[in-house]
């Protein structure tokens, strides 16, 4: 409640003062109030709760204020005043009232877009926001998405940011085998079917944990801007009967445009039959089996299985004909450490990157990301301190220390039953 100006009551909003928040919003429109966000977006976030106030005078609903989250940002949707009250700091005491609920959810950013010649602009800028030179509003209007919209959400299924693929730091070798035997044929398929290249409809991909399967899973969908997918066999247990719960999701997939459905730890859900059967997965097992070349039937799909442990796979599960390819994905080589510690240990300015990637044979991209993690820790603690010069970040000494205290993942044996693997399942 905002004490200062008598003159009105801010209070959060509620359902019943839906009917007089949209007509404020729907009359002031007109007298350049507008905004970005439509009166139906303002609707959907009101009626979904997101951070609202209204300012009373005399049991009258005067003005609005309204926002919603995205993550640590917040938008400011719209400021709604009534045409009386203009000009008399309704609108600041709004925007502060907003504020705090919007800090209060841990927002560290709000955001608001104006029409340019908005009168607010000049109050925004004695509230503390700056206005950001040279940015221009773009919009496009998608067609509407329809029911695989709906879908999509439903299989926990997303688009992911455009950039995974470049974030994939060295890993060259693995990187060009999948840009060429998966991403191109897919990327452009009259291209490949012009020199009789079908697009692969599934592989897998096998290595220690920590390697970047997953990583890879998703940079591929990142890198053919598919929507992502991912099959949890322990979620889709909680439906009761797992194979009943595959068919199901499948059935679900089949009606999506394009997609990449990835299933990690593979081997819990297709192991061995004689060794599942105690699980009572062999039921399970011969249900993806089934499922596999109905979803090889669509264009624009791929399934991507991964696994720790191709050796405790059902050998019918990875044959030719299920499977394009089965890709193993190592511990990094040395360029690839190289290219890996420099994405997460830039922080140090003088860091010997060659003593780094000495010091990190068979280390994961996942043990250098949390050493670097440690040695950052340290820098940090030790700026705390007092002990620092405050801006070198972490040393050579700190990464080297850092690793020290990790152990790496992966054991020699690993690599050895790794290699071994590489030889008897590896089909690239
Ligand atoms: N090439 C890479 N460059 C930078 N970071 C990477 C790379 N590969 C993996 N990482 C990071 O390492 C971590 C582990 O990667 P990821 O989860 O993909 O491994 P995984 O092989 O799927 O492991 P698991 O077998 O345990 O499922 C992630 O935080 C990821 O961001
Ligand atoms: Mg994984």
């Amino acid at each position: 409640m905002d004490r200062s100006t008598p003159d009105w009551l801010i209070h959060d909003y509620r359902e019943d003062d839906l009917a007089a928040v949209v007509h404020l919003i729907d009359t002031t429109a007109e007298l350049g109030q507008e905004s970005v966000f439509s009166l139906a977006e303002c609707i959907t976030a009101l009626t979904s709760r997101q951070p609202a106030v209204v300012a009373v005078s005399r049991g009258v609903p005067i003005g609005a204020a309204l926002a919603h989250l995205a993550g640590d940002r917040a938008w400011v949707m719209r400021i709604a005043i009534a045409p009386a009250w203009r000009g008399r700091g309704l609108a600041s005491a709004l925007l502060r009232e907003l504020e705090r609920r919007l800090v209060a959810q841990h927002v560290r950013r709000i955001a608001y877009v104006l029409p340019e010649e908005e009168l607010l602009g000049e109050g925004l800028r004695n509230a503390g926001y700056a206005r950001r030179p040279a940015v221009a509003y773009f919009e496009k209007t998608e067609p509407a998405a329809g029911p695989a919209a709906g879908l999509l959400e439903e299989l926990g299924g997303r688009l992911l940011p455009g950039d995974l693929w470049d974030k994939v730091a060295g890993m060259e070798a693995e990187k060009t085998l999948i840009e060429r035997r998966v991403v191109l044929p897919l990327a452009e398929p009259e291209r490949a079917a012009r020199h009789g290249v079908r697009p692969p409809r599934a592989i897998a991909l096998f290595g220690p944990p920590g390697t970047g399967k997953t990583t890879f899973a998703r940079a591929v969908a990142s890198r053919l801007g598919w929507p992502f997918v991912e099959l949890l066999p322990s979620r889709l247990a909680d439906e009761g009967n797992l194979a009943a719960a595959l068919r199901s999701a499948f059935a679900r997939i089949a009606q999506l445009e394009r997609v990449l459905v990835f299933i990690d730890e593979v081997e819990e859900i297709a192991p061995t039959r004689t060794e599942g059967v105690a699980g009572g997965m062999h039921g399970v097992t011969n249900e993806l089996l089934k499922l596999i070349p109905g979803f090889r039937e669509g264009e624009e799909r791929l399934l991507v299985c991964a696994t720790n442990s191709i050796r405790s796979l059902d050998p019918a599960f990875l044959r030719p004909g299920r499977f394009d390819y089965v890709i193993p994905i190592g511990t990094p080589d040395a360029a690839a450490r190289a290219a890996i510690w420099s994405r997460y240990a830039t922080a140090g300015q003088d860091v010997d990157l060659d003593a780094l990637v000495a010091a990190s044979e068979l280390f994961t991209p996942a043990d250098i990301e949390h050493a670097a993690r440690i040695a950052a820790q340290t820098a940090f603690e030790r700026d705390l301190g007092g002990s620092g010069t405050g801006a070198a970040g972490a040393t050579t000494a700190d990464h080297l220390a850092a690793m020290a205290q990790c152990r790496p993942t992966v054991t020699p044996a690993m690599t050895e039953e790794f290699t071994a693997d590489i030889g008897s399942h590896a089909r690239v």
